[in-house]
């Protein structure tokens, strides 16, 4: 398997990007994420093409699964908009100076500060969880005498999983605005009334990692229905976002769904049902986020400690672990790994690859075929592009990793790697702890 603009170099060694990963690991250290900047090039094009159909559409990149200052900029360049679901993540857009026209503000608890923020910023759209956030976007708008663009998050009651979906009854969600309870259409008639709000449209995301990918077809139905029966109590909508969710290969049995078949069917289904319920074709958006950058992430690690229990198993342990890619142990996620400095040899050994944290469940890929490793050799976890580099931690208090990207053969910093004195930055002792340089006992 080979992600990107992976390929094997006449060294034998793992290539991305141009650039020899074997030398990347000696330039920058390990655990290091490398980023395929083509690749995220070459995704965010398809998927500005696929909706092309549609008399008008928007892609919105997911910050929740990669975010930097420098990435925020390479979405600008390429005329992505994006969507933050945090001050935090706010915040690192408009320090990259990201057009705040073009930001989505979602999250089911959005604090007062941060909607001000928002608000203060002029980001394009806050997508609204529920009333209670609907009143006071509405206050705190008048208060800054503005009427704030808003989406309203509604729960459709489907639910996608990896491989296929259901339709639930309950709407049992801490997001949106339950659809089929009538309560969806009170929140679209009072949002209506209120003099802060300036209600643009709907917006609703039915899962993650999605391959089954009919249950978008179900879900636009049942959303522009709704747009329907919102438009038959004299309340026109024009714009229906519908989230987030194609899957991504992470080993070699995945199939996901191409970008373009997916659009294809995007904008069937919405020509179908606006068809069907009769009303105009209203602006679509998505917001991809994993389909965008998961593929073009390559984590690298070097390998330590070998252990070998005999007819059992055998462990090669790496530099990482759960701290850089916590979704193996979370979400027991299956990826690929290729022996960067081996690329070309054959696989002959079966290994499990642990990380160097203290907990048992500190995996990274379960029997995996390899060359024969050795300590020092060079380690390539594929596909770890999205929710890996975001949702790392310092666990055991280790650094994280650096990251840097990768175009026609030249590397680039993204994010340094942590010092361990960036890891007691913030830490501080209380003055009555501490007598004459003496901690007290
Ligand atoms: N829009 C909304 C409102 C979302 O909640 C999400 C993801 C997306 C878009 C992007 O979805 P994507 O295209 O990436 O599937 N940490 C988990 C994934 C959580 C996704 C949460 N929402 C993981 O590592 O698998």
């Amino acid at each position: 398997m080979k992600t990107g603009t992976m390929k094997v170099n006449t060294n034998g060694y793992l290539e991305i990007g141009g650039c020899d990963v074997v030398e990347l690991a000696k330039q920058y250290g390990t655990p290091l994420y490398i980023f395929d900047e083509e690749t995220v090039v070459k995704k965010a094009e398809e998927y500005t093409a696929c909706l092309q159909e549609l008399p008008d559409s928007e892609v919105i990149f997911a910050g929740k699964a990669f975010l930097t200052v420098g990435m925020c900029r390479l979405l600008d360049s390429l005329g992505l908009s994006l969507d933050v679901v945090s001050g935090g993540e706010l915040y690192t857009a408009l320090q990259a100076e990201f057009p705040a026209g073009r930001i989505y503000f979602h999250g089911n608890n959005k604090s007062s500060d941060e909607l001000k923020m928002a608000l203060q910023a002029g980001v394009g759209r806050i997508v609204v969880d529920n009333i209670q956030e609907l009143n006071l976007v509405s206050n705190f708008a008048q208060e800054m005498g503005i009427r704030a663009k808003i989406l309203l998050r509604v729960t459709p009651g489907v639910e996608a999983h990896t491989h296929s979906y259901i339709q639930t009854g309950q709407l049992d969600s801490k997001f949106g605005i339950g659809m089929q309870s009538e309560q969806a259409l009170a929140v679209v008639q009072l949002a209506d009334t209120l003099p802060g709000i300036d209600l643009r449209g709907v917006h609703c995301h039915i899962g993650s990692q999605i391959f089954d990918i009919s249950c978008f077809d179900v879900a636009i139905d049942l959303m522009v229905q709704f747009l329907a029966q919102v438009l038959r109590n004299g309340i026109q909508l024009h714009e229906l976002d519908l989230g987030g969710g194609l899957g991504v290969r992470h080993t070699i049995d995945d199939e996901p769904v191409s970008i373009a078949e997916f659009g294809d069917l995007l904008v069937t289904s919405v020509k179908q049902a606006t068809n069907k319920y009769q009303i105009p074709v209203p602006k679509i958006m998505i917001e991809p986020g994993r389909s965008l950058v998961g593929e073009a992430g390559t984590t690298i690690y070097q390998v330590g400690a070998i252990k070998e229990i005999p007819g059992i198993r055998t462990y090669a342990s790496v530099d990482g672990g759960m701290g850089d890619n916590p979704r193996v142990a979370l979400y027991q996620a299956k990826y690929h790994v290729i022996a960067a400095n081996k690329a070309n040899k054959t696989a002959d050994k079966i290994y499990t690859i642990a990380g160097k944290c203290c907990e048992s469940g500190d995996m990274l890929v379960h029997d995996a075929p390899l060359p024969t490793l050795e300590a020092g050799d060079i380690l390539a976890i594929l596909s770890t592009g999205a929710y890996n580099y975001s949702m790392a931690s310092n666990y055991n208090q280790l650094p994280r990793l650096a990251v840097v990207t990768v175009y026609k053969g030249s590397s680039d910093i993204l994010v340094e790697r942590e010092t361990y004195a960036d890891l007691v930055r913030l830490h501080s002792i209380p003055a009555r702890w501490v007598t004459d340089s003496t901690v007290i006992k």
